[in-house]
């Protein structure tokens, strides 16, 4: 393989500029190719918008947040919109890729995406397009590795924002309410309700019931505690309950997040404990900013790992975390069941023996 390809798909991740670095690197110093850079995604590749990567390219961006190439959720070859009449209709367009990747003589494409991407990259895969897949999200919900690039970073910053938090609590005696994201999964809320010390966590999995979480906090009060911290993740949802706003609009969550679960959490709270309640939807935060050193080196690491899986010609696969190890999974694998936090796994368990309330 001597030219390769680059994107990267879906809502963006710190270590996304890691990983291309790695990649250009690792492709030109080990192994003389040449990369190109698709912009935003699939719709690069379907509009032909690609610029050559260099070493000076890839210059400084390491510790930074975003993607120098752009993504976005939308442009699935496989599901395009074009405007017919007054009609907006889907159509495949993937027929363009494999035009656009010969017009560059591009033989292998890198695909750094979520369990969205990946599946992309699994039909274009199937259709004869050599790919390989980089596991990017900050969920942390892709079943086929241990662990994503860009969760310990949001992780990170949904901990500071607790600590943060406490200190506000503490000082009015309020409960705060941190709603988090994650998706279906509850893997943001638990880890960061747990780093940082928060005294209820919601999380999709676990359908929780309002009364607990009140008596929860009336409990605190009785122990002369007098402040709470709530952490939810914006997938929770009460028992018999449905997602209250988060609610999947083709292929993203809703953008227009009209008071997601925290605030009715919020206001649930309050008027059932009479005590002072505020909440925090922690949003696009966690998205942005430079990856933490963890999200560094794994992004690095997946980075060159997809690389050296292209020059050993092992197409449709994906790198993964197993354990310590780089390993790589079938494209299949990779898109299979989301990771879900397991209900009677270890950390679940831990915040129960620490008597954090699960709503349950
Ligand atoms: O999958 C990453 C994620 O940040 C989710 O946690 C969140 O639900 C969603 O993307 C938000 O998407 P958007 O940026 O399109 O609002």
């Amino acid at each position: 393989v001597r030219r390769i390809g680059v994107l990267t798909g879906g809502g963006d991740a710190p270590g996304l500029n890691a990983v291309i670095r790695a990649v250009v690197k690792t492709a030109i110093r080990e192994y003389g190719m040449t990369v190109l850079g698709f912009e935003n995604g699939f719709g690069g590749l379907i509009k032909n918008q690609v610029r050559e990567l260099t070493e000076n390219n890839v210059v400084g961006i390491l510790p930074r947040g975003g993607t120098i190439l752009g993504t976005t959720n939308r442009d699935n070859p496989f599901h395009y919109p074009v405007v017919r009449g007054n009609e907006k209709v889907f159509v495949d367009v993937s027929d363009r890729i494999f035009e656009n990747v010969s017009i560059h003589g591009i033989e292998a494409v890198i695909v750094i995406g979520g369990d969205g991407s990946l599946a992309i990259g699994k039909e274009l895969y199937d259709k004869g397009l050599k790919v390989v897949g980089v596991p990017k999200t900050i969920d942390n919900d892709l079943s086929a590795t241990d662990q994503t690039f860009g969760f310990d970073t949001a992780l990170t910053t949904a901990t500071e924002a607790i600590d943060k938090l406490h200190t506000t609590a503490e000082s009015h005696h309020r409960v705060m309410v941190l709603e988090v994201m994650g998706r279906y999964a509850g893997w943001i809320a638990l880890a960061s309700g747990l780093a940082g010390g928060a005294d209820v966590i919601l999380v999709p999995e676990i359908p929780y019931n309002i009364d607990i979480v009140a008596e929860k906090i009336n409990a605190r009060s009785q122990e002369k505690k007098k402040f709470s911290i709530i952490v939810v993740a914006e997938g929770a949802k009460s028992i018999g309950g449905e997602m209250v706003v988060n609610k999947r609009v083709e292929d993203s969550f809703d953008p227009v997040r009209l008071g997601g679960v925290g605030n009715v959490v919020a206001q649930q709270v309050e008027s059932l404990t009479g005590k002072e309640t505020r909440v925090t939807v922690l949003g696009h935060l966690q998205r942005g900013g430079s990856p933490t050193a963890f999200d560094r080196i794994l992004a690095t690491r997946y980075g060159t790992g997809a690389v050296n899986l292209l020059a050993e010609g092992k197409f449709g696969r994906m790198v993964c975390l197993k354990g310590q190890n780089i390993e790589d999974v079938p494209l299949g694998e990779a898109i299979g069941e989301l990771h879900n936090v397991p209900i009677n796994g270890e950390l679940v368990k831990v915040a129960r023996q620490l008597g954090i309330c699960l709503g349950d």
